[in-house]
């Protein structure tokens, strides 16, 4: 009787703690399934997406706004696939190779976070993007990747996802936000659209309330440059 009893005392406690932590930490991560899907549809070497990925995306992780954001990068854009899978960039080879090596570091690294940042420092500067893996635990690893058939396979992946958009891309960079494309007015209002569509139970993020964050609302519409998919090619 005497051992039972203050069992209990000693189990209640604890059972209640494991309780509240466990609903505190349910309520301050977003869950998988709740995060706003942003998916990004470009092709390397595309100026406008260069700008896109390089000085707007950065926002999603210099900021909280990650924890809500599920993001993915599909680098395919305006390319084509002929009847016999070779598959031709907009703007020409070099395209082509930087689109595999991004496939492979989305491959290598597929938390986010690490697979963007790489590829920011490519886009940043496409001439130097070797020096984006120096130091890099995953080099070998990526460029194993890229010397292989695997990148081809990775590509196909991509250009499925691209071709069968509906409706169907009309430019790159092309933004979808849960499958729908983004009405962006300017390359900055993905972050709002991001904070409006959040209906998950995790506190919203800082950035959807920070005055920062109004007051780049306000200020002039920027637009990007972009590629459309029947330009001529050069
Ligand atoms: C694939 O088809 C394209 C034209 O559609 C052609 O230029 C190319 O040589 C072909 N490649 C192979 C490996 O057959
Ligand atoms: C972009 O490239 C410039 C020049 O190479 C460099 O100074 C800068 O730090 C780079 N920025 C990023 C975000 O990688
Ligand atoms: C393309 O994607 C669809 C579903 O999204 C899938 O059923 C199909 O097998 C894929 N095709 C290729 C060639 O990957």
């Amino acid at each position: 009787m005497r051992s039972s009893s203050s069992n209990k005392c000693v189990l209640f406690p604890c059972l209640f703690f494991a309780c509240i932590l466990f609903t505190i930490s349910e309520k301050l991560v977003a869950g998988e399934s709740d995060k706003v899907k942003l998916n990004l549809y470009y092709e390397s070497l595309c100026p406008g997406c260069q700008v896109f990925i390089v000085n707007y995306l950065v926002k999603i992780f210099d900021s909280d706004l990650h924890t809500v954001t599920d993001l993915k990068l599909v680098p395919f854009g305006n390319a084509k696939v002929s009847d016999n899978l070779t598959v031709t960039c907009q703007h020409g080879e070099e395209e082509c190779r930087l689109n595999a090596i991004e496939a492979c570091a989305i491959r290598t690294w597929p938390d986010s976070k690490k697979h963007y940042s790489f590829i920011r420092c490519v886009e940043n500067d496409t001439t130097k993007w070797e020096s984006c893996l120096k130091n890099s635990r995953s080099e070998k690893a990526i460029n194993d990747c890229y010397n292989s058939d695997l990148p081809k396979t990775l590509i196909l992946g991509y250009a499925n996802m691209t071709l069968n958009l509906k409706p169907q891309h009309k430019y790159v960079p092309w933004v979808t936000l849960n499958s729908k494309p983004l009405n962006a007015q300017s390359p900055d209002d993905f972050v709002a659209q991001i904070c409006k569509a959040y209906k998950g139970k995790a506190a919203l993020p800082k950035l959807c309330k920070s005055s920062a964050f109004s007051k780049s609302l306000e200020s002039k519409v920027l637009k990007l440059q972009v590629s459309y998919a029947d330009e001529a090619r050069k």
